[in-house]
């Protein structure tokens, strides 16, 4: 009887560990992220390369030339991950590296990436690869970018060429992200025209947008295509969280529509191919894609997480304000409002994903809020971790300072300090503080 009896415990544990998410049998991935432009220097030719050299597009006038020169410097970098305790590194591919003109593609520049992703392996982090962050090739850019009727299949292409390079044996990169960040993509480029293109058009906005999850939902067929096992594709969503400024029901509504907008359409298309994006009075999209072998495109969600907005209806237009709280600001006045990454985090449970912290961070020059901002957030990934929710990571923006898209060079989000003009890294406090909280927190969000 007591032999049958620990017999089904063995096997019911057994089942468990083979049916529940992959989030569940790993460790908590701790760690930090950054993305190829911000970082790595000596650019490929880019529509953000010539945006930072178009007079008057960067706010402090400096540009991503060298920015923290990581193309040569990853080891350094890496090495202070490892010294930090991070177990996870999330860095991006330069598409406009890899396919410098249509079709023809640089194999020693994904050559160095392979270099770099085995570093990354000898300092025990695990890498996490972002196809997109933000860049487009020149050649593409120039026939339209996003808006290019071939750019979901370049993009598929090229993803699937990188990952067919980097997922195997011996770098074995497992976890994929398609894109960064769709919702803030379109909403620069496309609406406030301060990114590239440049564009102020909610129409031509929608429209990359639905060419967006295109791209993502063929790369996907692309990769999976491939069949290389242990492969989980993912992308970094933008996650806001709005709350209503009044408790007036235009407001509630009002709330929910902005929410549903800008956090989960994108995801439901993903999910389940049916594009469905609209911006109420302003236009909308509807397009359906098959899936993959009928699967949703999602193995796991990324949610980067800076803060909420609060919603308020007027009679004037735009009959909308989005304000931010009365909370500590950052050096952009970024509001810190850390128990919205609770509530983001049970609202994006509801697609049943595993669900990792892919960006949070903060702009600190003297550093006098970052390390209490950390603390504050893990929290709350131990308060939804507590109430069921599979969040497998925290990855803070960033190890290092790095260039700020349309503000430069200026902001400063590094747990180390840049010298930019000796390239030297200089670990600011909060870099040991959140040193003690990994050995602290790392053990507590793993079980
Ligand atoms: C974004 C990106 C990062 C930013 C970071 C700080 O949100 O724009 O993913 O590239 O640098 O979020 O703003």
């Amino acid at each position: 009887m007591n032999r049958l009896f620990f017999a089904c415990i063995a096997l019911f544990g057994l089942c468990q560990f083979l049916v529940l998410p992959a989030s569940f049998a790993e460790p908590f991935r701790m760690g930090v992220a950054n993305a190829s432009f911000q970082v790595e220097g000596h650019p490929a030719d880019s529509d953000w390369y010539r945006w930072t050299h178009t007079s008057g597009k960067i706010q402090d006038g400096s540009n991503a030339d060298l920015a923290t020169d990581f193309w040569n410097r990853y080891e350094e970098d890496f090495k202070l991950a490892r010294s930090l305790g991070a177990n996870t590194f999330r860095i991006s591919i330069a598409w406009e590296r890899i396919e410098p003109s249509p079709g023809a593609f640089n194999l020693e520049a994904l050559a160095h990436y392979a270099k770099m992703i085995a570093s990354m392996r000898a300092y025990r982090l695990e890498p996490i690869v972002t196809l997109h962050h933000f860049v487009l090739p020149a050649w593409l850019a120039a026939e339209g970018g996003l808006l290019s009727p071939r750019f979901p299949e370049a993009f598929a292409r090229y993803s699937a060429l990188v990952v067919s390079k980097l997922a195997r044996a011996p770098l074995s990169v497992k976890l994929w992200m398609t894109l960064n960040e769709p919702n803030i993509e379109i909403q620069s480029g496309y609406v406030e025209g301060s990114w590239p293109p440049g564009m102020k058009s909610p129409r031509a906005a929608l429209k990359a947008y639905g060419a967006l999850a295109v791209a993502h939902i063929e790369a996907t067929r692309a990769i999976r295509a491939l069949g290389i096992p242990g492969v989980r594709i993912g992308f970094a969503h933008h996650w806001r969280p709005f709350y209503p400024l009044t408790s007036s029901r235009a407001d509630a509504k009002a709330s929910q529509v902005a929410d549903d907008f800008f956090n989960q359409q994108f995801v439901r298309a993903l999910m389940t191919g049916k594009i469905r994006f609209s911006i109420p009075f302003l236009g909308r999209v509807s397009r359906d894609v098959p899936l993959p072998s009928g699967k949703p495109t999602l193995d796991y969600l990324g949610l980067n997480y800076y803060g909420r907005s609060l919603v308020q209806v007027k009679l004037r237009w735009p009959f909308l304000s989005f304000l931010s709280g009365n909370g500590p600001k950052s050096d952009l006045g970024w509001e810190v409002f850390a128990p919205g990454l609770y509530d983001s985090l049970v609202s994006a449970s509801k697609y049943g994903l595993p669900l990792i912290v892919s960006e949070n961070g903060i702009a600190d020059r003297d550093d006098k809020l970052r390390a209490r901002f950390i603390e504050e957030h893990l929290q709350q990934i131990l308060k939804a971790k507590k109430a069921g929710i599979p969040v497998m990571g925290y990855l803070h923006w960033s190890l290092t300072d790095n260039f700020e898209w349309a503000m430069g060079l200026s902001p400063r989000f590094g747990l180390v300090r840049i010298d930019y003009a000796t390239q030297r890294r200089i670990p600011r406090p909060s870099f040991s503080r959140f040193r003690e909280m990994i050995g602290v927190w790392g053990k507590a969000l793993s079980r």
